[in-house]
Parts: structure tokens; C-alpha cells; sequence
């Protein structure tokens, strides 16, 4: 793809205060970009351990490329904007201790379940809302790069998941619904608690173009993009799987 010449950010057509913010907004997409890569660099491993089927593994590296090329471009836009890019404390990517003695299956599939399948369709439904909006400055182009990747990365059917699944007792699909609902509980609480005082009548999608040329989201928005992908997308995906009970909210 082009390159994108993020120093044509124009910064002097922007509200300085929006523009600190978006800094911050993009400083912090810096660090998840970079978790992500350091998860699914993880999940290579993990695949390799369970002798998963070369093109699954490959498929694998494909995506820490591309978000190492995520993190790239964040950074880039941090710069921009006059921004000092950091990385996510502590640098080593935290490992809950019960995550780590699991087996190797295991942990394929928790981090199948909550990378690839959960956290990948939200953020190709923020993602989505903001590239139709963010307009032909840097802060769109660098949206619509990520958007492209991000979409390849979520969309897709997880092979694995669909196979551990079938190879399960239903007790241990019992566990694996379980860990789906504590994937997915946090994000819906956030949208929730962001929501919580206002009236229904004004729950609506509010054009919002001076944050979008940045990149940003009025927290309102992002709620409500993030209940849509939940209900149009995400839960719909889950049900399909067997990783959400249809009559469950
Ligand atoms: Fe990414
Ligand atoms: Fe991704």
C-alpha cells in the first residue's frame, strides 16, 4: 500500500486542546498496538506447541507484522502531533500465573477466544464507524490502513476455535462460554457506565466531525458503536460458535 505522509498532519487547523488529546488518545493506541503484537506473537508459539496446521501458523506471524506496522503508524501520528511515542509498563507482556501453567491447547484457544474473536471484531467496529468519517487527512489514512489489517484479523473464521469446540465435553464448553462472558463483560460495563446518564431519547449516533479528523471519539459515541458491534456483530458471531447462549443477554 502507500506510504502516508503523516508530517502533512496540519495541526494549525485543529483545536489545540482536541489535539493534546488526540495525542494522548494516539500515545495510548501506540501501547495496545504493541500488546497485540506481543500477544499474538504468543499465540504463534502456542500454535506451534499444539502442532496447529502451518497456514494457521503463518497466518499468525502475518498479523504481528501487521500490528507491528500498527504500532508504526500510531506512533507516527504521536509524532505529528507533537508527541514522544512510549511503550506499554511493564514492557514484558503481563501473564496471569494460572494462563501459564495451562496446557498449550489451552492457551491457544484463550487467547483465540479473546484476541481474534472478541477484541478483534470490537476494534474493527470502532475502526469502522471512525474510517467513513476521519476525512483524507493523516489521522483517516492512518485509520483506514489499520482498518484494512484489522479486518482480515477479525473477520475471518478461527479454525482452531471451531475445532476445540467440537473436541470438547460439554462441561468444558461450559468453562469456555464462561471465558467468553468474562472476555466480553468488561467492554459491555465500560459502554454501560459511559451511557449511564443519558436519556434514551438521546442515545443516537451524533455527527462528531471535528474528533474524527483526529481520530477521536466523543466517549458517547464510542459506547454506542461499541453496543452496536456487540449486538449486530460480535454476539451474533459468539452464538453461531456456541460461545454465548442465545436466550443470555
Ligand atoms: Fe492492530
Ligand atoms: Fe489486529
Amino acid at each position: 500500500m502507500a506510504a502516508i505522509a503523516v508530517e502533512g498532519f496540519a495541526r494549525e487547523t485543529h483545536d489545540a486542546a482536541r489535539v493534546e488529546r488526540a495525542r494522548a488518545v494516539w500515545a495510548e493506541r501506540v501501547v495496545t498496538e504493541y500488546r497485540s503484537a506481543q500477544a499474538l506473537s504468543r499465540y504463534a508459539q502456542e500454535l506451534l506447541a499444539v502442532d496447529a496446521p502451518r497456514a494457521e501458523v503463518e497466518e499468525a506471524i502475518d498479523m504481528v507484522r501487521d500490528e507491528l506496522r500498527h504500532v508504526a503508524l500510531c506512533e507516527a501520528v504521536v509524532r505529528a502531533m507533537g508527541g514522544a511515542p512510549g511503550r506499554p509498563t511493564p514492557l514484558d507482556l503481563p501473564v496471569p500465573e494460572a494462563f501459564r501453567r495451562a496446557p498449550a491447547a489451552q492457551r491457544a484457544m484463550g487467547t483465540a477466544i479473546s484476541m481474534l474473536v472478541v477484541n478483534e471484531t470490537l476494534s474493527v467496529g470502532y475502526l469502522d464507524d471512525l474510517a467513513g468519517r476521519a476525512g483524507d487527512g493523516v489521522c483517516g489514512q492512518v485509520v483506514r490502513a489499520i482498518l484494512g489489517d484489522e479486518a482480515e484479523h477479525g473477520a475471518g473464521d478461527v479454525p482452531l476455535v471451531g475445532r476445540t469446540l467440537a473436541a470438547c465435553t460439554p462441561a468444558e464448553r461450559a468453562e469456555w462460554v464462561a471465558f467468553t462472558e468474562a472476555c466480553v463483560r468488561p467492554h459491555l460495563r465500560r459502554a454501560e457506565d459511559a451511557l449511564a446518564g443519558v436519556p434514551p431519547a438521546e442515545r443516537v449516533l451524533e455527527d462528531e466531525p471535528a474528533h474524527a479528523a483526529l481520530g477521536l471519539f466523543t466517549p458517547r459515541r464510542q459506547a454506542l458503536v461499541l453496543a452496536r458491534t456487540w449486538r449486530e456483530t460480535l454476539r451474533p458471531r459468539l452464538v453461531a460458535l456456541g460461545l454465548w447462549a442465545p436466550a443470555a443477554p
